[in-house]
């Protein structure tokens, strides 16, 4: 954690808004990760903070990538050494990256098909889409599994119910294609450990049923999902870890590998938004602080990954319930009604910590509102 007068000079330096991402954090977290949870290899799931920084960080650690879509595919390439780009290393992307999108457009197989990629899937569409296209992947179904109490709910959207997987496995494996294992996601920022746990029971029951059919599969994802502390919120991950461990041990082989997906886990406390009051008012009995980021900007998790973010001020003084809005011209940037700050003059900064995940990935710029600028410290 960078000391708070660090931080200021750094902000004056560079000027506001400011987005500090610090490598040291994702180092130590992706260490904890691994210590924690030492059977998984790990791909790091790009779309919680694509810097191109974090994903160079991270490959030296020994990280594979999760991506969604072509350009987080070829973010991928671009940021690994130079001699690994451009091949076909099947080796290198088997082990490296695998699309956990369940849905991928035609374009972009035909544009990954030689990398005989990891990919996953959940319906039938799907596999005659990779049949066509990209025969030679290597496919993991998907699994619709309990997202209960999860922040970020998943299951809606994706994943077959476990009871017809071993159906639509077995018609991968009738049309040629090749089904390597089972992935599921509990959903993001997951405290509950009892969706794990459900999940790891199904996948394991499916295992068996595959086996019962006469094929073989040889890897189990768990996803991403594990919680991080914000503000007044500090989840027990390593209570969580140490129950999780021995589940899989108990329910899967050795010879099983077994990866996961992190993403908010790596990346989440390793950034801090420094913002400037660049307007002020009076309103509804309460001061409003007008920054220079907001909703539209990196604190666009507010809405996309309903994480309420709080603000702290460098100055000190009696504290009294502001509201912190955001710069453009819509109240939807409203990114807290409720803060308890200092009275603030134009020109004070703020700061908001642990916000690397979900935030500057998902910044628009609204109104003409550039994106912040980012730097990377400890890198
Ligand atoms: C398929 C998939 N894998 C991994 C992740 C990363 O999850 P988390 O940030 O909770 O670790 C997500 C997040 O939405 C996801 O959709």
């Amino acid at each position: 954690m960078i000391s708070l007068p660090k931080l200021k000079k750094l902000a004056e330096r560079e000027g506001t808004p400011l987005f500090i991402i610090d490598h040291d954090v994702i180092r130590a977290n992706y260490e904890k990760l691994h210590k924690h949870l030492p059977r998984l290899d790990l791909y790091f799931a790009i779309k919680a903070n694509p810097v191109p920084e974090i994903i160079q960080t991270l490959y030296a650690l020994g990280s594979g990538y999760d991506v969604a879509s072509i350009q987080e595919y070829q973010a991928v390439l671009e940021n690994i050494p130079s001699k690994l780009r451009g091949k076909k290393l099947d080796d290198f992307i088997w082990d490296k990256i695998i699309v956990a999108n369940t849905i991928k457009p035609v374009e972009t197989l035909k544009q990954i098909a030689n990398y005989n990629t990891l990919m996953t899937f959940d319906n039938q569409y799907e596999l005659d889409k990779i049949k066509e296209h990209c025969p030679d992947a290597g496919l993991v179904c998907r699994l619709r599994v309990q997202n209960v109490g999860s922040v970020v709910e998943l299951s809606s959207k994706f994943g077959v119910e476990p009871g017809d997987a071993p159906n639509l496995i077995e018609k991968a494996f009738e049309m040629g294609l090749s089904v390597e294992g089972i992935s599921f996601h509990v959903g993001s920022q997951c405290a509950n450990i009892e969706n794990y746990l459900n999940a790891l029971e199904a996948s394991s029951q499916i295992f068996k049923e595959v086996k019962q059919r006469g094929h073989k599969l040889r890897l189990l994802n768990i996803g991403g999902g594990f919680p991080v502390p914000y503000d007044g919120i500090d989840p027990p991950f390593e209570a969580m870890a140490k129950k999780l461990r021995k589940e899989i041990d108990r329910l899967f082989p050795k010879n099983i590998s077994v990866v996961a997906e992190p993403g908010r886990f790596i990346v989440a406390t390793a950034a801090t938004l420094i913002v400037e009051v660049v307007g002020k008012s009076f309103r509804d009995d309460k001061w409003v602080y007008y920054v220079n980021d907001g909703v539209y900007g990196t604190l666009s998790g507010v809405i996309f990954d309903h994480i309420p973010y709080h603000f702290n001020a460098f100055k000190r003084g009696d504290k009294r319930l502001s509201a912190v809005v955001g710069p453009t011209c819509d109240a939807l940037d409203t990114v807290s009604t409720s803060e308890m700050l200092p009275e603030l003059n134009i020109g004070d900064l703020l700061y908001v910590k642990n916000c690397g995940a979900y935030t500057n990935g998902s910044a628009t710029t609204f109104n003409g509102f550039p994106k912040t600028k980012i730097l990377n410290i400890n890198v």
